[in-house]
């Protein structure tokens, strides 16, 4: 019913994806693949409330109301089989600035953070521009898999490591991790008291025969010992209304995060923002459940595309995310031999793989968030000039 297919003109509204990319990459002649939101028009609930609210012409200083917190906790126990209390959420205008906000709560300088790369890359800054230590628990890519290496972890813990961040699903290996998986990660994190941060922003993308565990939802104890980033943003592309929820059920934490928040004089929420969550969590689930059809769609074609005819790239099968995750090194070329490869001569822009962490040297992130006939172009572009090598 949706129209996912419809190519929808992005250029001339200050987005960054396709208006930024003579700036970011040199030329303009680029499809852009990169940056994680999707070319699709958003659920029509979202348009109409947001029309709606535009027509009332005053747009000043706003707060959250009760409709905005029963929208989240709805949300999360319908979705994610969660049960929340409205006053463990705590409105932050972006899961990025949660995540800073966090380290500066729960740490001192010097301390050391944990991240389990290749991922997300503002995860090293938030940690580094803070004066903080990055631990890296890097993951095990075995057989085309990835998952996490519990021994190193153990092994590089001292008493200095106060936080691990997760990427739950990952950006960008796509992995949704599992109960157990997380289990035992909680676990260790339990026993060396380290405080859970789990960036679920991803956690509405989830593809068939898989299923998200909400770090904090694992058992009582790890609930009281994690801080879940929560968001609309990349479900329902709303990712400039700058909407996010962190959850956190243990007061203690909560208050340190609060004073935190406080204390960093950021903004509240934006009038549009609320209403687009609103809008999203309450009327929109059947756009959802349509659109991740679609990805899925995307996802296998991409992948048989790939396999059959570009067979030097090999895919990792994402179990979550709209983004891919390409592993080039068949190519022989150097990080910079690859950016220069998929820009200049397949006049493509995508992620490279190194700024996720040295792991992902030989790799490339390319974004499945658009109409179907745009990602086949790509490909085109790609075996093309493979073929030529
Ligand atoms: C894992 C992860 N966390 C956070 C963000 C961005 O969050 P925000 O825009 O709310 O700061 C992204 C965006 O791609 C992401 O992939």
């Amino acid at each position: 019913m949706y129209k996912f297919d419809e190519i929808m003109e992005r250029r001339g509204t200050n987005c960054s994806k396709w208006d930024r990319l003579k700036e970011l990459y040199g030329r303009d002649d680029l499809l852009p693949l990169w940056v994680a939101d999707m070319d699709f028009s958003v659920p029509p609930a979202i348009s109409s409330a947001l029309n709606k609210r535009a027509e009332h012409n005053i747009y000043g200083y706003t707060y959250c109301g009760d409709e905005y917190y029963e929208a989240v906790i709805g949300w999360m126990g319908r979705r994610h089989n969660w049960d929340i209390k409205k006053e463990w959420i705590v409105f932050t205008p972006g899961v990025v600035p949660a995540l800073s906000l966090a380290v500066k709560a729960f740490t001192k300088p010097g301390d050391k953070v944990i991240i389990q790369s290749p991922v997300y890359h503002p995860f090293y800054d938030v940690i580094r521009n803070n004066g903080r230590y990055i631990m890296t628990n890097p993951l095990i890519y075995k057989d085309g898999k990835y998952t996490m290496d519990y021994d190193d972890l153990e092994e590089k813990i001292d008493s200095r490591t106060k936080i691990l961040f997760l990427c739950n699903p990952h950006n960008p290996v796509g992995r949704v991790w599992t109960k157990k998986e997380l289990t035992r990660l909680g676990e260790i994190c339990l026993k060396n008291d380290i405080i859970i941060v789990s960036d679920e922003i991803h956690s509405d993308i989830i593809y068939r025969d898989y299923n998200h565990t909400v770090m904090a939802n694992i058992s009582p104890k790890i609930r009281e010992n994690c801080i879940v980033c929560t968001a609309p943003s990349k479900t329902f592309n709303i990712a400039g209304l700058q909407v996010s929820n962190i959850i956190i059920p243990n007061d203690k934490l909560r208050n340190r995060y609060e004073i935190e928040f406080e204390n960093s004089r950021i903004s509240g929420p934006n009038i549009f923002g609320i209403e687009a969550l609103i809008a999203a969590y309450n009327n929109s689930e059947d756009w959802l459940d349509e659109l991740l059809v679609y990805l899925e769609g995307n996802r296998d074609y991409f992948i048989n595309f790939i396999n059959k005819r570009i067979p030097k790239i090999k895919t990792i099968k994402p179990e979550g995310t709209y983004l891919m995750w390409i592993d080039c090194s068949e190519l022989n070329m150097n990080s910079a031999q690859l950016r220069d490869f998929f820009v200049n001569k397949c006049r493509l822009a995508l992620n490279d793989g190194e700024m996720f962490g040295k792991e992902g040297q030989i790799f490339q992130r390319v974004n499945i968030g658009c109409p179907r006939i745009i990602l086949e172009e790509a490909l085109i572009r790609i075996e093309s000039e493979v073929n030529c090598l």
